[in-house]
């Protein structure tokens, strides 16, 4: 091994092509760090059909690429492009699987049946490409249950494949919510052997859960901060596989995500109407005279802005925030912003919000890159009252933006944002445990009081949250030692089974 690791990253989203959450955010912007620290890293994801090819200048560079999959056999296209610090990205071009509106799921919100086919699919195409390129990598990086097939695929299937004698492999996992658990049939129609359908391996409860199975035959497992490492070792926390996890031991660590600061900086942001900066805090008035025109709000420059981004789901708190909405805007001098999609349920509950309370709640159902932006940058709060966070993005943005965070400590959320001290004026947010709806009422009243009664804590909270740095030097750093652990894991491995 020289000291320059070759990577193949696989992920089924990946910015600035197609993104539904954090997990595009770290797909395209870790590899280019660790590309900067002088590694060769490869990314592959699917040709999707809503992915702009002219504005990303996508390439044909293989016409037919001839994949099995089990039984099956398969022919696709591959096509590239390079992101920035030179990192190749190809796409699987495969219509019948990845020419759909949407990425995971139908226009009513419900996943596409055959995902395990399509994802198992992405990820054995992924390493017949590692064969056309002649790219024999170090590292196999899998992202959550979507090519979390790939560590087994590497074990069983290519065991005797020369290009990948060295290889070893690492799991991400970004969500322990989504397991990727389907009929057994699934598993089989993959062509790992039969042998490996056990408990301890891909079978839960009769069915096939492909996270567990990644779980048990990855060299290193991570997920996305230290905390939320912590939380999926109770049953609870991990959904139940707090036993797979633990059965790793210190193979099993948490790396927290950096922030892309060429993107999400409000001294550079080209998405926002005016740049600021901890130094000149001017346009930052702008940007919220901005959101509020956009978003159909009064245009009241001393009334405190409340933003959410995010997608809505169970997940990030939506059901009890429901529980305490309507009496935030009825009893709070506030204005509420959220950009959101997702569940049909929710999309429609918060949406009515908009008529109901015409110029205090402004709702966008939908997805958009600039309002988000807009966002971040206009309100003064952003609120986060997730049942489970494994890191989340939206408070490290709103830290750099001087929107301070309102977010339930836990996961990522609890690493990431400090609790306002009332006494010293110290921190950089608002923190609440409990997950209820007085419990978000209660803290957004104490960050709105604050606003209003504490004004040179207030900003001194805005300075503290600015000066806060999330680097994705520092994070890419920890994956090169967890890449090097997992070759080291391979090696010890492959010298027991052996002399065994
Ligand atoms: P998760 O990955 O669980 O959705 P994160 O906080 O890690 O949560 O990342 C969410 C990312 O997706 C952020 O970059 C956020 O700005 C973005 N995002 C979520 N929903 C939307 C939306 N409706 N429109 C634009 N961006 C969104
Ligand atoms: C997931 C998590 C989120 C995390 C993101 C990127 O979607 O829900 O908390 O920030 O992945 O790792």
């Amino acid at each position: 091994m020289t000291d320059a690791l070759k990577i193949l990253l696989v992920a089924s989203e990946c910015v600035p092509f197609a993104k539904t959450g954090g997990l595009g955010d770290v797909a395209g912007t870790l590899p280019r760090f660790l590309q900067k620290l002088g590694h060769n890293v490869v990314i592959v994801m699917p040709l999707y059909s809503l992915i702009h090819q002219a504005k990303y200048k996508i390439q044909p560079v293989i016409q037919e690429m001839n994949v099995s999959l089990g039984h099956e056999q398969f022919t696709c296209g591959v096509r590239k492009t390079t992101l920035p610090e030179s990192v190749p990205v190809y796409f699987i071009d495969y219509d019948p699987f990845f020419k759909r509106p949407h990425i995971y799921h139908n226009d009513d919100y419900s996943d596409f049946p055959d995902n395990p086919v399509r994802f198992a699919f992405l990820s054995k195409a992924a390493l017949q490409l590692c064969h056309e390129l002649n790219f024999s990598p170090d590292i196999v990086h899998a992202n959550d249950w979507h090519t979390a097939i790939l560590p087994a695929f590497l074990k069983r299937l290519c065991k005797d494949d020369h290009l990948f004698e060295n290889t070893a492999s690492v799991l991400t996992i970004h969500n322990i919510a989504y397991q990727g658990r389907y009929n057994y049939y699934y598993y089989h129609y993959t062509g790992l052997p039969a042998e490996d359908f056990t408990p301890d391996k891909f079978e839960c409860m009769h069915a096939v859960n492909f996270l567990k199975g990644g779980i048990f035959f990855a060299d290193m497992v991570n997920t996305v901060s230290k905390g939320y490492a912590e939380e999926t070792l109770t049953p609870v926390g991990s959904h139940g596989l707090d036993h797979a996890l633990k059965k790793r031991g210190k193979d099993y660590v948490g790396i927290l995500n950096g922030v892309d600061y060429s993107e999400w900086n409000p001294a550079t942001d080209p998405l926002i109407p005016a740049n600021y900066s901890v130094s000149d805090m001017t346009g930052k008035q702008n940007c919220k005279r901005a959101l509020q025109k956009q978003f159909g709000l009064q245009p009241l420059k001393k009334i405190p802005v409340i933003g959410m981004v995010s997608r809505l789901v169970e997940q990030k708190g939506f059901y009890v925030l429901s529980e305490c909405m309507e009496a935030m805007l009825n009893n709070m001098d506030a204005q509420f912003v959220l950009l959101g999609a997702g569940d049909n349920k929710l999309e429609y509950l918060y949406d009515s919000l908009y008529h109901r309370y015409p110029g205090k709640a402004g709702i966008y159902i939908g997805y958009s890159n600039e309002l988000a932006h807009l966002i971040e940058a206009g309100s003064d709060f952003f609120l986060m009252p997730s049942v489970s966070e494994p890191c989340g993005l939206n408070q490290n943005y709103s830290m750099k933006y001087g929107t301070l965070p309102v977010v339930r400590a836990i996961g990522g959320l609890n690493d990431t944002v400090e609790n306002y001290n009332q006494k010293t004026g110290e921190g950089t947010g608002f923190k609440f445990w409990e997950l209820s709806g007085k419990a978000i009422y209660n803290t957004v009243a104490w960050a709105l009081d604050t606003y209003t009664n504490r004004k040179p804590h207030f900003k001194k909270l805005i300075k503290n949250a600015m000066k806060q740095h999330f680097s994705w030097e520092n994070s890419a750093g920890e994956y090169i030692q967890l890449y090097k652990k997992a070759i080291m894991n391979k090696r010890n491995r492959s010298t027991k089974e052996k002399y065994l």
